[in-house]
């Protein structure tokens, strides 16, 4: 692999040019954050180092002890258990915009396997997982570390294997190897979850059951596998940066570590480890095909001591070659108490609008309908 030429931050101050050639030096490593932890790195390098100003908020911004709503999907095909899981999923929705579900039909064991077959990826000859490292994000599978590596303030201190079905069926032979089964398999059982979820989602928001489903909110998807080393300096930076999800909605599955919080009434709530649940959240378009009924709340992933952490997050995302136009639902709105709070977008734009800036920058103020023609 060879050195690693990548200052740690005990040098001082660094040049915007010096930060550029870091980064590539990074990138080009093509071993993400896992192969700097290998590399036996003992201070965080600056590239991952957070702005001074956003370390002194850390400091204002209090954790809270709460809990995420969990809901309890047993019971979903008696008519009464339904209405109630649609109130709580309503609740959940529009109060946190997070929640968990439990006895939501897949099995423990594939969930097991699934993170396991993640870990097998990261933990193969860095030979052939070089292969797939790439910023190429037509391929269907690709690894990297940071997605807005070239863009963000500070890199995070994760890696991820993203595959993507955003412009055509998934080819299961683009799946690495050693997870491709248990991939396969997830996807199957998720997809399925997915469509339960958009039809609890539909009804909460008084629309026809299959509203979203019918609106091809599940056709495309991303699945972002991620790991998140050990960290020598964990309180310098971040596994993730604070941010909201380009999606529909995100169905989330972490291992036991933690690191997970969420932005709830201005305090970070940890998301706490709760074996066998997936983690539910609202994303951006949701939010704006609800007209802000529904909340895309920001989250983040904090680095940690110990780990691994492994997480995989699968993303409803619609198709971007889809010319339908996405905006605040017809059914939602009225007139006099409800105008639309966005305007319509197709999802290339919305895809192409949210690669070209930082992840902790918001994407819902893009789409705002402006009265005072000051922007776009
Ligand atoms: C994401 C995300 C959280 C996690 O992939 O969008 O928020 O716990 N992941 O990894
Ligand atoms: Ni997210």
């Amino acid at each position: 692999m060879g050195t690693i030429s990548i200052d740690t931050h005990t040098n001082g101050f660094q040049t915007a040019q010096d930060r550029l050639q870091e980064l590539k030096a990074f990138d080009e490593t093509k071993t993400g954050v896992k192969g700097l932890v290998e590399a036996g790195v003992e201070s965080l390098p600056k590239i991952f180092i957070r702005p001074p100003d956003e370390l002194l908020e850390e400091s204002k911004t209090p954790c809270v002890q709460l809990e995420l709503p969990v809901i309890d999907l047993s019971g979903i095909d008696e008519k009464d258990r339904y209405s109630e899981i649609v109130k709580e999923v309503l609740k959940a929705a529009e109060e946190w915009g997070f929640f968990q579900v439990v006895n939501h039909g897949v099995p423990l064991e594939i969930l097991d396997k699934m993170i396991e077959g993640i870990r097998l990826f990261y933990e193969q000859d860095d030979y052939v997982k070089k292969q797939f490292y790439s910023r190429d994000f037509t391929k269907q599978v690709t690894f990297l570390s940071s997605f807005d590596l070239y863009t963000s303030r500070a890199a995070n201190w994760r890696d991820t294997l993203a595959v993507q079905t955003l412009h055509a069926d998934l080819d299961p032979q683009k799946l690495p190897p050693m997870c491709r089964d248990v991939m396969l398999v997830y996807i199957d059982h998720v997809l399925k979850l997915a469509d339960n979820l958009l039809e609890l989602v539909s009804v909460a928001l008084g629309l026809r059951p299959d509203y979203l489903k019918e609106m091809e909110c599940s056709k495309g998807w991303s699945l972002v596998n991620h790991y998140y080393p050990a960290c020598p300096e964990p309180e310098l930076t971040l596994g993730a940066s604070k941010h909201t999800d380009p999606a529909f909605l995100t169905i989330l599955l972490q291992d036991h570590i933690g690191g997970l919080q969420v932005l709830h009434k201005n305090q970070w709530v940890d998301v706490r480890p709760l074996r066998g649940a997936f983690i539910v959240n609202i994303g951006d378009m949701l939010q704006i095909i609800s007209n802000d009924k529904l909340k895309s709340v920001h989250h983040r992933v904090t680095a940690n001591s110990v780990g691994p952490r492994i997480s995989t997050a699968f993303l409803l995302k619609g198709r971007l070659s889809s010319p339908r136009l996405y905006g605040p639902i017809a059914e939602l709105l009225s007139e006099n108490d409800k105008p639309p709070v966005y305007t319509e977008f197709t999802l290339r734009e919305f895809a192409s609008s949210f690669y070209s800036r930082p992840l902790d920058e918001p994407g819902l103020g893009y789409y705002k309908v402006r009265n005072n023609g000051d922007g776009k």
